[in-house]
């Protein structure tokens, strides 16, 4: 007997269904605006993808020259991260918007997201204006949560930019969220977000209280760590152009970045 492979039955079963699925010229042309919609949708994701890219490699930059020029490294780490489709979709629910391209270009701003974490407070605001100075970075909303923290006591830099990126035969602004903290900063609201999704705990003020305890914890660490910093530049003696030059000069064959 001749063997039946299992492809053609589905193969079969899957036209079959298909034809009495798309059985009027509107199912059908649906259908077609669909696919296309999902062609569309993983194209836009690579822009996205291409646009952190670009913005990485500018905080990486900066980061290499910084460390070249100052022998130290502003940047402790960088993440990027493209915002999940069921997230993006119940975003735009929220919003009240439908799902579709034109209105996540839109309204989504932080389908591209990017974390720079620093070592101290004042390098948020070295880099991020460094950032900001570019010429083709375009800034469309900032939010301070470090000077005005929110009330569980979150604490960031967001910003909201928007950055040329260059395809084979266009050229295209993307948005990208940048959200620049310090290492306790981060650890902080990585911890707070792990707990978020925690549901049904009895004692939800107590935790929410003990939460923003930690909060100003780590923001008074966050100040003390900058005193101490500028404690010890303030009392090592200012280095002369010569050693400026010897110590950069030994540092000749480390590698770059
Ligand atoms: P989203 O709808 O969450 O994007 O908020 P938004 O558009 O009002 O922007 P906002 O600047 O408030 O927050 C943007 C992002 O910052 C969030 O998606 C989180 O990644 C982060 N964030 C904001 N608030 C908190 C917080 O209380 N805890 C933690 N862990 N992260 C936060
Ligand atoms: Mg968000």
């Amino acid at each position: 007997m001749e063997k039946i492979e299992e492809d053609d039955i589905l193969g079969d079963e899957l036209a079959e269904g298909l034809s009495t699925l798309l059985d009027t010229p509107e199912k059908v042309s649906q259908t077609r605006r669909f696919m296309d919609m999902l062609v569309g949708y993983r194209e836009l994701m690579m822009m996205y993808t291409c646009a952190l890219k670009e913005v990485k490699t500018k905080f990486e930059v900066l980061d290499t020259e910084f460390s070249v020029r100052y022998q130290r490294n502003p940047i402790s780490s960088v993440s990027t991260r493209l915002k999940h489709t069921n997230s993006i979709m119940a975003k735009l629910d929220r919003y009240g918007y439908r799902f579709s391209l034109d209105n996540i270009e839109k309204y989504i701003h932080d389908a591209a997201g990017i974390r720079v974490i620093c070592s101290y407070i004042d390098d948020i605001y070295g880099i991020a204006d460094a950032l900001l100075g570019q010429d083709d970075i375009t800034l469309l909303t900032r939010k301070d949560y470090i000077i005005n923290p929110k009330p569980n006591g979150y604490r960031s830099l967001h910003l909201i930019v928007e950055v040329p990126v260059y395809f084979a035969d266009f050229k295209k602004q993307m948005k990208v969220e940048v959200q620049i903290r310090t290492i306790a900063m981060d650890f902080w609201a990585s911890l707070e977000h792990q707990l978020k999704y925690k549901q049904n705990i009895p004692n939800q003020q107590m935790i929410v209280k003990q939460l923003k305890e930690c909060a100003d914890v780590i923001s008074m660490t966050d100040q003390k760590m900058i005193g101490i910093r500028q404690q010890i530049e303030a009392v090592s003696d200012a280095p002369t152009e010569e050693e400026i030059l010897l110590e950069k000069l030994s540092r000749m064959d480390m590698n770059i970045g």
